[in-house]
């Protein structure tokens, strides 16, 4: 009796401890998640069909405005991106890249993006010269709408007709249609309303389309890498799979078609201009196969009052934003140590973001010399065109590593392996090129 007396305290004794370290255990971890613990998910939203309103816009496309009706916090909270407003001058802070891009519009004006709101007024106040209208592909969903009634024959009008065009007839800026067509009401579930209305993207990746999540979609539309095909103007992708989005891949595919963006005078030399290929970025990346661009730029939220769950779509920096903090925790701060990255996302985004752009001076820098080794090589009248063009080859596909890093607009945050092979295989290039140089002059 006695004894089993004593086991039974042992036992509830054992419990008790047990307990105890659970419930400090809980304590302590708690105490590291300073953003609010459970975010809510799109599994918190609740779906349906929806009677889509009447159009008021001239072309059929329904407006922000007519769905407000329907979906005012999502309106409310699109119009909300006016303000990201914030715009850097790449050219002040990074003057090497008036070097680099002698010749082109870039070397003229080059500014940060920002938001979605100001696209119509930032195209139309570039001091790049933009002669047709294929310059609108990624600014309003009325020159989506044109692009698909005139079976894309208005890539190639003149560019102020179709701006004077649209905006006198109210025309949108990123809006409702680009990614959802007449029909955000039209899903029953997550992502089932999403719609490609940028031909150009349908068309490239045909039944490959399929393996790409459709919240990575929306946002690939436009922020890609892309060209205009040389005889209709039109705009094209010039990828076919992920698997051929590295900028390996798409350096051979412009070179097997011949392709160059300028030809610069100085160093004679058929440069490419990378845009700004975050879907690439992401797609080979490593939290491809878990999230899309929704799940870090598009919190989900939920109105105080009337208590609707939604996904803002104001798309924001998921630093400046604690519901978009808590989803990275839900990974980061497990106890996985492969994933386990600390609380501090803030932090561990800023380091990688640092390492990058301190890696893009220095080659960016080694470049803008480079390309004035070559130009004075060019002007010289020493060499042979033979020699010439096997420098500047070098010095093309350097520029063109380069720039798939600098353009990219999360700076290393989204594949900071890729960002880094860019600039390391810039900088071999850029090597290998100057004692080609040096080797003809000794
Ligand atoms: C129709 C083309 C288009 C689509 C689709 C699109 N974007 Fe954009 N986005 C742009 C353009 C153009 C800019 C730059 C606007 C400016 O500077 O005037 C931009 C800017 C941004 C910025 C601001 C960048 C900065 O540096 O401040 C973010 C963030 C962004 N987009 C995220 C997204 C996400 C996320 C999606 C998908 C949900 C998306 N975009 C879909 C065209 C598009
Ligand atoms: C794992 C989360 C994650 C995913 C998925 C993701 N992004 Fe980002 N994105 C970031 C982070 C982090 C930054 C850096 C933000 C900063 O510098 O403040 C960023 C920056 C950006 C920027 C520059 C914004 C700015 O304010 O400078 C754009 C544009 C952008 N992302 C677009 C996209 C698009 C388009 C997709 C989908 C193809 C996508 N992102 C998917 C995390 C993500
Ligand atoms: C730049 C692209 C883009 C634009 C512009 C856009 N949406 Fe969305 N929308 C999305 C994405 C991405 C999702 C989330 C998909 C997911 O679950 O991953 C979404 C989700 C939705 C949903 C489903 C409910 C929810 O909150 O997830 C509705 C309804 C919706 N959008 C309506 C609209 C309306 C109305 C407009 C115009 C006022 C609009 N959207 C503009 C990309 C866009
Ligand atoms: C579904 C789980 C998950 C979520 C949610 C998540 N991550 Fe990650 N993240 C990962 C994994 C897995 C890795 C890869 C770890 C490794 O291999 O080093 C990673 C790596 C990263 C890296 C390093 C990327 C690189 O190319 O090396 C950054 C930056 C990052 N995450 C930022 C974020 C941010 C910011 C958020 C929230 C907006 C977020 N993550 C949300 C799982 C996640």
């Amino acid at each position: 009796m006695e004894k089993r007396n004593q086991a039974a305290k042992l036992i509830v004794g054992a419990v008790i401890v047990i307990i105890a370290i659970l419930a400090l255990a809980g304590i302590v971890s708690q105490h590291h998640i300073t953003y609010k613990s459970v975010p809510l998910s799109r599994e918190d939203i609740s779906y349906g069909k929806v009677e889509a309103p009447q159009a008021s816009s001239a072309d059929g496309t329904i407006t922000a405005s007519d769905w407000s009706a329907v979906y005012p916090h999502i309106a409310v909270s699109m119009g909300s991106n006016k303000g990201n407003d914030v715009v850097v001058d790449y050219l002040e802070l990074d003057p090497y890249l008036v070097e680099i891009y002698e010749g082109y519009g870039f070397a003229k004006d080059y500014g940060s993006a920002r938001g979605h709101s100001y696209t119509l007024e930032d195209v139309a106040k570039t001091k790049r010269p933009h002669a047709l209208a294929n310059c609108l592909t990624c600014k309003t969903p009325n020159f989506t709408k044109m692009a698909q009634d005139t079976n894309e024959a208005a890539y190639a009008l003149p560019f102020d007709e179709v701006y004077a065009q649209i905006t006198q007839n109210g025309g949108e800026t990123v809006s409702c249609y680009t990614c959802h067509g007449n029909n955000p009401g039209n899903g029953t579930k997550p992502k089932e309303n999403l719609t490609v209305t940028h031909e150009y993207i349908n068309l490239a990746l045909g039944e490959n389309k399929s393996t790409i999540d459709p919240g990575i979609l929306a946002c690939g539309q436009c922020h890609i890498e892309y060209y205009f095909d040389p005889a209709t103007k039109a705009t094209r992708m010039p990828h076919s799979s992920v698997e051929a989005m590295t900028p390996e891949a798409t350096y051979d595919y412009y070179t097997q078609l011949g392709f160059s963006d300028w030809t610069q005078e100085s160093t004679g030399a058929k440069m490419l201009k990378v845009q700004h290929p975050e879907m690439e970025t992401v797609l080979l990346g490593k939290h491809a196969d878990t999230l899309n661009c929704a799940d870090c730029h598009m919190p989900v939220v939920q109105d105080p009052k009337d208590r609707t769950i939604y996904h803002s779509h104001m798309l924001v920096s998921p630093l400046e934003d604690e519901t978009l903090l808590a989803t990275c925790l839900q990974c980061h701060s497990s106890m996985d140590p492969d994933i386990r990255t600390g609380d501090d996302m803030i932090e561990m985004v800023r380091s990688i973001q640092k390492r990058v752009t301190e890696k893009e001076t220095t080659v960016g820098n080694r470049l803008a010399d480079f390309k004035k080794a070559l130009a004075e090589a060019n002007q010289s009248g020493k060499y042979t065109e033979e020699q010439l063009d096997g420098v500047r080859e070098l010095y093309r596909k350097a520029q063109w590593f380069f720039d798939y890093c600098y353009v990219e607009n999360s700076e290393g945050a989204h594949n900071y392996d890729l960002a880094m092979r860019c600039l390391n295989t810039a900088e071999d290039l850029i090597d290998e090129g100057t004692a080609l140089l040096q080797s003809f002059a000794e």
